[in-house]
């Protein structure tokens, strides 16, 4: 499928070639925006009057070394934690401290490092339950709806087996149909290319891609520097919990700080 007419002039050009977009087009106003975030468990700070914006239609890389805060920063957005001091704002709306399911219902998902389907219930039918749950559609509409996400991801051929027998590649597709189920404008993805082959890579860039011109606008964690180039513009790198770069993929993996946090 051809790229949203939001990113079509962006090109197939600089860096990665076959890159999902390079630059958002008109920023406009952020979709997301994260002011001065601050969480912490007990004693320790996990984000650190932390501050993000997100622009509409753009594609924002999350990376930092194991405890950096990043998937503390996608909980806090997602209202699975409540940020201690900051604000978070979807769509200028302030959501911070809001359950899961509210935020969910204003139009932004989630996936989870570990998938968290029903391990007994097929493919499909977690799909739908997400559709069902994540919007409020009834079960017939949601079960079509569930048969087109397969489709997007690549998984129709698993549609009927339990989740509790997928392998766990497949598992990490169903992750982002789950997420995708619910229809959001803004999608949080917790390292769920982690574990790809080689082979994998391109495949899955197709389906980021698709998923971009759908009009969603996402944020990911990834550690493979691969996907990250290919399937982002900008990238934002924190450790510690607070912010240490900030800028175009090959910009922040040139920045000696990012350099000396990978390496400790
Ligand atoms: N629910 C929790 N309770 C206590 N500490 C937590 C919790 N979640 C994360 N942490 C701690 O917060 C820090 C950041 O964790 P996390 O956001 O998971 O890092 P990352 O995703 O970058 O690897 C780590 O020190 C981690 O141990
Ligand atoms: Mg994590």
């Amino acid at each position: 499928m051809e790229a949203a007419s939001c990113c079509r002039s962006l090109g197939d050009g600089g860096i990665g070639g076959r890159g999902v977009a390079r630059k958002a087009i008109s920023l406009g106003k952020p979709i997301l925006s994260i002011t001065r975030v601050t969480k912490r468990f007990g004693g320790l700070v996990a984000l650190s009057d932390l501050s993000l914006d997100v622009y509409e239609g753009e594609a924002v890389g999350l990376m930092g070394p194991n405890g950096a805060g990043k998937t503390t920063l996608i909980s806090v957005v997602s209202g699975q934690y409540k940020p201690d001091r900051g604000r978070v704002a979807f769509e200028g709306r302030d959501i911070g401290g809001l359950p899961p399911h509210k935020v969910r219902r204003l139009g932004i998902a989630r996936t989870y490092q570990i998938p968290q389907p029903f391990g007994h219930l097929t493919a499909l039918q977690n799909t739908a339950v997400a559709a069902m749950y994540g919007r409020g559609l009834g079960k017939a509409v949601a079960m079509a709806e569930a048969e087109r996400i397969l489709d997007i991801v690549d998984l129709p051929g698993k549609r009927d087996v339990p989740a509790g027998n997928l392998e766990a590649l497949t598992l990490k597709r169903l992750e982002l149909a789950r997420a995708l189920a619910s229809n959001p404008r803004l999608l949080l993805i917790d390292e769920v290319a982690a574990g790809l082959t080689e082979p994998e890579i391109p495949r899955f860039l197709d389906i980021l891609k698709q998923v971009r011109s759908m009009g969603v606008t996402y944020i990911m964690i990834e550690h493979v520097l691969k996907v990250m180039l290919e399937a982002v513009e900008r990238v934002m790198v924190i450790d510690g919990g607070s912010k240490i770069a900030e800028g175009t993929p090959h910009e922040v993996m040139q920045d000696e700080k990012v350099i000396r946090a990978y390496l400790g």
